[in-house]
């Protein structure tokens, strides 16, 4: 009898295990893309919103449209305007820098927070 029950214990357990460590993760690497991108708050401006016209917006980009165009920068697929601005900033970032500052800028959102 005991054994039956402590299924249904262990099903549940399990599950809040996995959503409480799955919460850690994704806050952590918001925090982690957060510090990475101060880099870009200069030219992207402090909230992802640029103060400058021929600069782009980040913030609330897409995480997956943020990635490819960093990648295509530091191919130097990317060129033409002022890309060359930001093929030297894309030298400077590895795969997993450029995946926390994509992940830290699609989820700012398009709200202030
Ligand atoms: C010296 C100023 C400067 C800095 C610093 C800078 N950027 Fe940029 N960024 C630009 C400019 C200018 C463009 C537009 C380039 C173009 O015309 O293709 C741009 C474009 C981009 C784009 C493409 C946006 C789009 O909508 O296509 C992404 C993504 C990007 N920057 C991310 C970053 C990240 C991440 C950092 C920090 C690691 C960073 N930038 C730092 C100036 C800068």
């Amino acid at each position: 009898m005991g054994k039956k029950w402590s299924r249904w214990l262990i099903v549940p357990l399990a599950c809040a295990g996995f959503s409480i460590s799955f919460g850690v993760y994704a806050d952590n690497k918001f925090n982690l893309g957060k510090e990475k991108a101060k880099v870009c708050m200069t030219c992207h401006g402090v909230n992802g919103i640029s103060s400058i016209q021929s600069y782009p917006n980040l913030r609330g980009q897409k995480m997956s449209y943020l990635i490819t165009s960093l990648k295509s920068y530091q191919s130097r697929e990317r060129t033409g305007g002022l890309a060359v601005l930001m093929q030297q900033q894309a030298d400077a970032l590895s795969d997993e820098d450029m995946s926390d500052i994509a992940y830290y800028y699609s989820q700012l959102g398009s709200e202030f927070k």
